[in-house]
């Protein structure tokens, strides 16, 4: 099969600015109408804490070091991305709107109006709204319609999850990226995009719950007939994982993430009472033995609080009913070993590990949970399908196919330049 034409538009990049790290991930659509992963890159993250911009230069300098080196595996210059936002300052809530339908047949203009209606609430000043997502229509009392398009019909309401944030968070996030030199195309809620990259549609009709637990936040987003219900930030992350880790044993944050990282697991019953893991102590004291149930016994204080506090969530919110399709987990937390055993056990419920899948390309590249945030925003960014991401390398590409990229960019440049 002939590969896909490249071109700037079908170029496509998701940026994940994390508490712990900054990814970029660079995906082209692909004949099958999918994507396949060209390149991606990582870099440490020390601008930012529980999900929020605290240092700007720090953060624009490492959006570049993530974005170069996607630029270099991938071939491709990265001038656009969708990127995620999170932290504690998100809110959100649902909404209800309703209107009388113009003519008896629900046209474009009806459902437009009528998410307006529903996204007409008081918002705290300081804060915006990221998304009004649709979550059923009622037409005349007819409930569980997707598209009232063409329907007829006098009276239209509308069911809506409403995600605020505050504009100065999302003002940072955009200005780190702009002084980086990328244009952000759109921000997406750092769950919604982990959901887009390892659900599936079957589970999102049939009631799931993503928890993306990352350095500085654990996110969750409640889907149920393929809408959002709930989401939630939690601000407790893996980086209070690490911290119990210092106290409990008495070493530096950069020993104990390395002892989390290799030896961290949630689940008494995976680990044998003989193990043992060697600590380095601090102060230049000589390092010691413990019995890997001791770090066990910590970390697994710490997940069991997270994961109780989403159980309140879901009993709070009246939600755990709706989960036939369980508990998918992503983000770093995921990768502690035991995590699936203890979520299934604290929420009463199926628990899987969810990874970037029905993706080409690199795709085993990607095949972790610390992926799913940077590789759903790529994908939203080709639902989006506006790009100005052109491949600029011989990677994937013909000489000439090369030189015409190099045209269309340089004539995209100068049309920018006019605007900007
Ligand atoms: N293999 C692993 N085992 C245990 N923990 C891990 C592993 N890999 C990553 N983590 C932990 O996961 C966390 C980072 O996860 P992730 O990369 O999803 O966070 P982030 O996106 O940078 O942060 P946030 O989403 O909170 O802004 C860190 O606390 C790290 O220690
Ligand atoms: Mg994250």
């Amino acid at each position: 099969m002939a590969k896909p034409k490249a071109t700037s538009e079908n170029i496509y990049v998701g940026l994940d600015i994390g508490t712990t790290k900054i990814r970029a991930v660079v995906a082209r659509k692909n004949q099958e109408d999918g994507v396949d992963i060209l390149g991606l890159g990582s870099a440490e993250s020390t601008g930012i804490r529980k999900g929020v911009v605290i240092n700007i230069d720090a953060t624009v300098n490492a959006i570049k070091d993530a974005v170069h080196e996607a630029e270099r595996m991938s071939g491709v210059e990265i001038k656009s991305a969708c990127v995620g936002i999170a932290g504690g300052h998100i809110k959100s809530f649902n909404s209800r709107g309703v209107i009388a339908v113009k003519n008896g047949e629900v046209m474009q203009n009806d459902v437009t109006r009528v998410i307006e209606s529903a996204a007409a609430v008081n918002i705290p000043a300081g804060y915006e709204v990221l998304h009004v997502l649709p979550q059923q229509f009622i037409l005349d009392g007819q409930t569980e319609i997707k598209d009232p398009i063409g329907m007829s019909g006098v009276r239209l309401e509308v069911e809506v999850h409403i995600v605020t944030g505050a504009v100065a968070s999302a003002a940072n996030v955009t200005k780190s990226c702009q002084r980086a030199g990328i244009v952000v195309e759109d921000i997406f809620l750092e769950q919604l995009a982990a959901s887009e990259a390892v659900l599936s549609d079957d589970e999102r009709e049939i009631g799931v719950c993503l928890i993306d637990g990352g350095g500085g936040t654990t996110d969750m987003a409640a889907f149920n007939r393929g809408a959002v219900y709930h989401t939630a930030v939690l601000q407790i992350g893996g980086n209070n994982f690490t911290h119990d880790l210092t106290v409990g044993l008495s070493t530096s944050e950069k020993e104990a993430e390395k002892l989390k990282m290799r030896h961290g697991c949630v689940w008494m019953d995976m680990v044998s009472p003989d193990d043992v893991v060697e600590v380095a102590s601090v102060g230049g004291r000589p390092g010691r033995k413990i019995a890997r149930p001791v770090l066990t016994q910590i970390l697994q204080a710490r997940a069991e609080e997270v994961f109780t506090i989403f159980a309140g969530e879901f009993q709070k919110k009246n939600l755990a009913y709706m989960f036939s399709a369980g508990v998918v987990l992503s983000g770093g937390m995921a990768n502690l070993e035991g995590v699936e055993e203890l979520a299934t056990d604290v929420l009463g419920v199926p628990v899987r590990i969810g990874r970037p899948s029905n993706i080409g390309g690199l795709s085993d590249m990607v095949q972790d949970p610390i992926y799913a945030t940077s590789v759903g925003l790529a994908l939203l960014h080709a639902k989006k399908g506006k790009s100005s991401n052109a491949i600029v390398t011989s990677t994937g590409t013909s000489g000439s196919e090369e030189k015409m990229f190099g045209d269309i960019w340089s004539r995209m440049r100068a049309w920018l330049a006019e605007f900007f």
